[in-house]
C-alpha cells in the first residue's frame, strides 16, 4: 500500500540488531481509547482516564471484543538526543512499529507524521503488517529532550485489531537504513541456459557509501561454493552501483545466491538472498492433448460456457460426442455453449487434432443442482494490482489466459475490489467507476474468449477498500451482475461489522450469504459463490449448506514464506469439508509479479517455496487465483502454472482435501486421495536445511500402490523395495503420485 510521508525506510535496521544506545524502547506505557476524535492527536489532550494497553497482544484480547473500526493508542515519552551520539547518520530518525493491524496514522506531538494504509484521505484500507518509519530528524515535530506524545490512530477492517508485537522502538536510523540491494530484476536466460542478473545498490542518503560487494553462489545442499566474486563499490543518493552477473548451466534445482554489501569505514553490512529460478515442467509438446477435469457441472436453463483445454500446436480442431440437446460446439475454437435444460449426467468424448495427430478425453458433463465441481483455476486483480485495478489491465488477463495457459484449464478472469463507483446511480443500481468504463462489454469480450468473467462485492455498506458494497440492494446488484454476465462472485465481509451484532453470533455470520444466495438464485446464470469471511465461525463447517462453491478459511496472504507456509500448513480441521462444489479456499497465488497496487515485485517467496505454494494448494483442492500481472509473466513461472499433471491432482474429481500424515519439527507429509484410486504425496521440507524425507508404503494406506510418479517432472521414479526416499531442498517439495 501507500506509503507517503516518510522519506527513508528504516527496514535493514528493523531486522537487525542495534547498538542500543542509539534507540529507545517504546514498547510500554500506552493508553488506548476505542472509537476517533481529531483531538485525540493533540499533545494537551488529557489521557488521564484513558485505559493502559499492552503492546503484545491485540485490543481484541484486552476487553475490546468484536471491535472493529477506528482506535487510537497514546504514549508520553522523552526522546533523548544522546541517541544521536553514535549514530553514523544524524540526519534521520526511525520509528519502528512491529505490527500494525490494519492502518495508522502517526502523530507525534499533534503533527501526522507517518502514515500507511489509505485510499486518498480514508485510511480504511492497508494491510496489517511491521511499519518502519523514516522522519528528518530536525523535523519540527520531535521535541528533543522533552516528553514527547505520541499518539497513533489506528483503522482495523475486521477481526484483530491494533498494534501488537515483539519491537516498538524510537531511534536514529542506522546507517544501513537509506541502503537498499535491489535484487528485483529477473533472471535471464542466457546462451545454454545460463542465467544472469542485475541487482543495484541504491540509497537515499547523500552519504557516499563506499566498500565492497560480495556476490556468493552456494550449493544448499552442502553449503560448497560455486561462485565467489568481490567488487569494490561507491553509491549515493541519485549515484547507484550495478552489479550484473553470469552464470553457467546449473543443474535442476536452486541455489543461494547472496549479495552483501560491506562499508568500509563502520564495517557494517547488509546481505540480500534469491534463490535461483528451475524450471521443471517439461517443454509443452507440439502433439494434441486434451487437459482440464473430468467433470463439470452446470445448472439446467442456464447459459452454458465451457472451453476444451487443450494444448499442442495450432491450429486445433475440435469434437465432442455425446453432447447433451442444446449444446453446441465451435470445432475451431473448442468453445463449447448454449443451454441444457434436462438435469442428468452426461458422457462425452471429446477429440482434439493437428497435423501431428489427435487425442482423446473422456469428459462427463453434469447438469444438476451443484457448479464448480473442481476448484476455480482463473485470475484475481487483487494480489496484483489491489485497488489500482481498471479494464485495460483486466484485458490483458483475458489475453493472457487465452494465449498462455487457458490450454490447461485456466478460465476465471475476475476483478476484486476496486471497480465500483462511489455513490450508486438513482434507481439504486450499481454502478462502475471511471476505470470501467463498460462492464458489459469487458464481460462480452473475455465471453467471445471462452473465458468466464467474475467480479466482488461486500455485504456491508462498504467494501474493504471503501467502494460501495451490496447492503440492502442485493437483489438490485445479482440482477445487475446477471445483466452483465458475470460468472463469479467474490463476497467479502467488510463493514458487515457495521450492520450486525457487535459480537456475530454463528446465524448472524451465515446471513449475509443466505440474503446474496438468495438473490442469486433469482437470476438464471450459473454464479460461483466464493465467501470471503475469513474463516469466521468455522465456515467450513456450514459454507456448503449455504450454498457457497467456496470460502476463504484464512486471513489475507502475502508473498512471504511466513504467511504462505502458516496459512497452507494449518488447513487441516477444514480438510474433511472440501468436496465437489464446495471447497475451502486457503487464499490467491502469491507467485509471478505481485504488489497490490501501482507497484508490482517479482513475489519474495524462492522458487522452492513457489513450488511449495502451488504444490500444496493443488493437493488441498484449493481454488487457484493467480494473482499477478499477466502481462509480465516470466518463464519460471509460467512454468510453475502449466503443469497438467499439477493441475490435475488440484482438478481432481474426487474433491478431496490432501490430510497432514507426517509431522516433524522439519518436514511434512500431506497425502490426497484421487480418483483413480492413487495417491498424490507432497514431501515438504518446512526447515532451512536440506532433508532427506521417507514414505514408507506399509504407512499411511499406501499398500499395493507400486509406481511412483514424480509429478513436476512428469516421470516415473525408479524405486525398490517399501520405501521411497527424497532429498528435498529447504522450504521445497517432492509432490508424487502413487498408483497401482
Ligand atoms: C479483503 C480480502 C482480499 C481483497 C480485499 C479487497 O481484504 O480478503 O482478498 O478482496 O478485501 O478490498
Amino acid at each position: 500500500m501507500m506509503r507517503k510521508l516518510f522519506l527513508l525506510t528504516c527496514m535493514a535496521a528493523a531486522l537487525t540488531l542495534r547498538v542500543a544506545a542509539q534507540e529507545i524502547s517504546i514498547a510500554k506505557g500506552w493508553k488506548f481509547a476505542i472509537g476517533d476524535s481529531t483531538q485525540w492527536a493533540s499533545p494537551t489532550y488529557n489521557d488521564q482516564n484513558w485505559k493502559p494497553i499492552s503492546l503484545a497482544h491485540s485490543w481484541e484480547s484486552q476487553g475490546y471484543k468484536g471491535e472493529d473500526g477506528f482506535g487510537w493508542y497514546r504514549l508520553h515519552v522523552v526522546i533523548p538526543s544522546s541517541i544521536k551520539e553514535k549514530a553514523y547518520l544524524k540526519d534521520s530518525v526511525c520509528i519502528y512499529l512491529d505490527a500494525v493491524d490494519d492502518n495508522d496514522e502517526v502523530y507525534l506531538n499533534g503533527k501526522l507524521v507517518a502514515k500507511y494504509g489509505g485510499k486518498g484521505s480514508d485510511i480504511k484500507t492497508g494491510n496489517y503488517g511491521p511499519r518502519s518509519y523514516t522522519i528528518a530528524a530536525n523535523n519540527p515535530a520531535i521535541l528533543w529532550d522533552k516528553e514527547n506524545v505520541l499518539a497513533i490512530r489506528i483503522f482495523d477492517t475486521g477481526g484483530d485489531g491494533g498494534i501488537y508485537g515483539n519491537k516498538f522502538t524510537i531511534g536514529m536510523a542506522d546507517l544501513m537504513d537509506p541502503v537498499s540491494i535491489n535484487n528485483d530484476a529477473e533472471f535471464s536466460y542466457g546462451d545454454n541456459n545460463s542465467l544472469n542478473k542485475a541487482i543495484k545498490l541504491t540509497t537515499t542518503s547523500n552519504y557516499v557509501y563506499k566498500g565492497k560487494l560480495a556476490f556468493k553462489v552456494t550449493d544448499p545442499e552442502n553449503n560448497s561454493v560455486i561462485y565467489d566474486k568481490t567488487n569494490d563499490v561507491q553509491f549515493t543518493a541519485g549515484k547507484p552501483f550495478t552489479y550484473t552477473f553470469n552464470i553457467a548451466r546449473l543443474e535442476k534445482r536452486s541455489y543461494r545466491v547472496s549479495y552483501t554489501f560491506t562499508e568500509e569505514k563502520s564495517g557494517k553490512s547488509i546481505t540480500k538472498t534469491d534463490g535461483t529460478p528451475y524450471v521443471l515442467t517439461p517443454y509443452p509438446s507440439s502433439k494434441p492433448q486434451i487437459n482440464g477435469p473430468d467433470v463439470y457441472g452446470a445448472r439446467p436453463g442456464n447459459p452454458f460456457l465451457y472451453l476444451i483445454p487443450a494444448g499442442g500446436k495450432r491450429p486445433l480442431i475440435y469434437a465432442a460426442e455425446g453432447l447433451p440437446d442444446g449444446l453446441k460446439l465451435d470445432v475451431n475454437t473448442g468453445i463449447i455453449t448454449g443451454v441444457v435444460n434436462q438435469k442428468g449426467d452426461y458422457p462425452v468424448t471429446l477429440t482434439v487434432k493437428n497435423n501431428l495427430g489427435a487425442n482423446t478425453k473422456k469428459f462427463i458433463i453434469k447438469i444438476g443442482d451443484v457448479i464448480g465441481l473442481t476448484p476455480a483455476l482463473g485470475w484475481n486483480s487483487w494480489n496484483a494490482f489491489g485497488l489500482s485495478v481498471n479494464d485495460e489491465k483486466v484485458r490483458v488477463a483475458a489475453k493472457t489466459m487465452i494465449e498462455k495457459l487457458s490450454a490447461h484449464g485456466w478460465n476465471f478472469v475476475n476483478i476484486d475490489d476496486g471497480w465500483e463507483a462511489e455513490q450508486r446511480a438513482a434507481s439504486g443500481e450499481i454502478v462502475t467507476n471511471q476505470k470501467f468504463p463498460d462492464m458489459k462489454a469487458t464481460t462480452d469480450f473475455v465471453h467471445s474468449l471462452g473465458l468466464k468473467m467474475g467480479i466482488y462485492s461486500s455485504p456491508g455498506p462498504r467494501t474493504c477498500g471503501g467502494y460501495l458494497g451490496s447492503w440492502q440492494h442485493e437483489d438490485q446488484d445479482a440482477k445487475t451482475y446477471g445483466d452483465w454476465g458475470i460468472d463469479y462472485l467474490k463476497y467479502d465481509w467488510c463493514s458487515y461489522s457495521e450492520v450486525t451484532a457487535k459480537i456475530p453470533n454463528l446465524d448472524d455470520m451465515k446471513k449475509p450469504y443466505q440474503v446474496m444466495r438468495a438473490s442469486l438464485d433469482k437470476i438464471h446464470r450459473d454464479i460461483m459463490f466464493s465467501f470471503c469471511q475469513y474463516g469466521m465461525g468455522d465456515v467450513w463447517k456450514w459454507g456448503a449448506e449455504v450454498g457457497g462453491n467456496s470460502w476463504r478459511s484464512t486471513g489475507d496472504i502475502t508473498d512471504t514464506w511466513k504467511s504462505m507456509s502458516d496459512i497452507g500448513f494449518n488447513q487441516i480441521a477444514d480438510g474433511p469439508y472440501a468436496q465437489p462444489g464446495h471447497f475451502n479456499d486457503p487464499d490467491m497465488l502469491v507467485v509471478g509479479k505481485v504488489g497490490w497496487g501501482d507497484n508490482q515485485h517479482n513475489t519474495h517467496l524462492t522458487p522452492d517455496e513457489q513450488y511449495t505454494h502451488i504444490s500444496l494448494w493443488s493437493l488441498l483442492s484449493s481454488p487457484l487465483l493467480i494473482g499477478c500481472d499477466m502481462g509480465k509473466l516470466d518463464r519460471f513461472t509460467l512454468g510453475l502454472l502449466t503443469n497438467d499433471e499439477v493441475l490435475a491432482i488440484d482438478q481432481d474429481a474426487l474433491g478431496k482435501s490432501a490430510k497432514q500424515a507426517i509431522k516433524t519439527d522439519n518436514y511434512q507429509v500431506w497425502i490426497k486421495d484421487l480418483a483413480d484410486g492413487g495417491k498424490a504425496v507432497g514431501l515438504f521440507n518446512i526447515s532451512d536445511q536440506y532433508q532427506t524425507i521417507t514414505l514408507n508404503r506399509d504407512e499411511n494406506d499406501l499398500k499395493g500402490l507400486t509406481k511412483i510418479r514424480d509429478v513436476w517432472q512428469q516421470k516415473y521414479l525408479i524405486t525398490s523395495g517399501n520405501t521411497y526416499t527424497a532429498k528435498v531442498a529447504p522450504h521445497g517439495v517432492m509432490l508424487v503420485k502413487l498408483s497401482k
